[in-house]
């Protein structure tokens, strides 16, 4: 008997107020041409002022429970990505539990920065498989918009605020990859790569929270090979190739990166969940963004093959096998 950790619902939450790209070039020596051409990226959400990371978490959760039909209390698990939460402590996760109104079960984070909801997936996915949750929420919400530095059009112009949720529930499985659900997952890190993408503060250094700073060129070379390689690994783990991918759905960082990754893979663009052009990059809540998108497009439907793949700061990178 295999158990198997099926999504059983989906949804996403992103905030009002929609920045485009030609916003940017009031304040800074850039262009909607530029950005456009370099990542893709035509416009992006911001969080309104005094709207939190578990604002945007909860909301999501909320559409992905009313898409499982089920409700909070049904959930053993919450299990939060994110790398900017509303507070150092307590998680994310908790705070999402009470303004669900869940009163049983437990919550925590996972932080991964882009690639968290991978991480996030495959640790829910654990947790069923082990038999330790029947129902797991995992959640992707960020603002990243409060770590932004206004000044360095190297960043600001590229990322977006936003939250994604999927519920997965333990279901008995054949055992093979016709099953539904998670069939595996490849995860790396390597901290050797601090220096090329992370945040300049932080609780026990400066007391601050700090900004972005990232290496974009040196970051997207890694990213390319990284990204196809990993995702290539997690299909050889039960003898699958990009020929029987329905849909890779990819961190939504660049859409150059997310096309160079797809064509090392043999997969066609058309193939390719593309939520970046809208987003821009809202880091680990991109994936589930771009699943709750995929399926409310008619894209993604029952029994299709998907691949998630992201890379972060870390640098941690990795990618999941799931048919949806
Ligand atoms: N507008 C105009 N010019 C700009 C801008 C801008 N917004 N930003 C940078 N430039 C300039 C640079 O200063 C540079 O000028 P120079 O040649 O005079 O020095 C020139 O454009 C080229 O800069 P590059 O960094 O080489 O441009 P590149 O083609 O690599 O594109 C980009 C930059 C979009 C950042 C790309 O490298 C990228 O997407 N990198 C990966 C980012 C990523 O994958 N992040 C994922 C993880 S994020 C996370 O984990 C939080």
């Amino acid at each position: 008997m295999t158990i198997r950790a099926v999504v059983k619902g989906v949804g996403h939450y992103l905030p009002e107020r929609i920045v485009p790209n030609s916003e940017f070039e009031a304040t800074l020596d850039t262009s909607d041409e530029w950005i456009r051409s370099r990542s893709g990226i035509e416009r992006r959400h911001f969080a309104a002022e005094g709207q939190t990371t578990s604002d945007l978490a909860a909301k999501a959760a909320v559409m992905a429970l009313e898409n499982a039909g089920l409700a909070a209390n049904d959930i053993d698990a919450i299990v939060v990505a994110t790398s900017t939460p509303d507070l150092t402590f307590p998680s994310v996760a908790t705070m999402v539990q009470e303004k669900l109104g869940m009163t049983r079960g437990f919550g925590f984070d996972v932080q991964a920065v882009c690639a968290g909801f991978v991480f996030a997936l495959s640790t829910a996915n654990a947790l069923i498989v082990s038999g330790q949750a029947k129902r797991v929420l995992v959640i992707g919400a960020e603002t990243f918009s409060r770590i932004l530095d206004w000044t360095d059009r190297s960043t600001c112009v590229l990322f977006g605020d936003g939250a994604g949720a999927v519920v997965l529930e333990a279901e008995t499985g054949t055992g093979t990859t016709s099953d539904r659900g998670v069939l595996s997952a490849d995860l790396n890190s390597d901290g050797r790569y601090r220096d090329i993408l992370f945040v300049d503060g932080g609780v026990s250094t400066t007391g601050q929270s700090g900004k972005v700073r990232m290496q974009g060129n040196v970051l997207f070379r890694q990213a390319v090979e990284k990204l196809a390689t990993t995702a290539d690994t997690a299909l050889e783990k039960i003898g699958l190739s990009g020929a029987d991918v329905d849909w890779i759905v990819p961190h939504q960082a660049n859409l150059r990166i997310i096309a160079a990754t797809a064509a090392r893979m043999n997969v066609p663009i058309e193939r390719v969940v593309l939520t970046v052009q809208d987003h821009g990059n809202t880091s680990a809540a991109s994936i589930p963004l771009a699943l709750s998108v995929g399926v409310a497009r008619g894209q993604i439907k029952p029994g299709d093959l998907l691949v998630v793949e992201a890379i972060g700061g870390g640098l941690a990178w990795g990618a999941v096998v799931l048919r949806w």
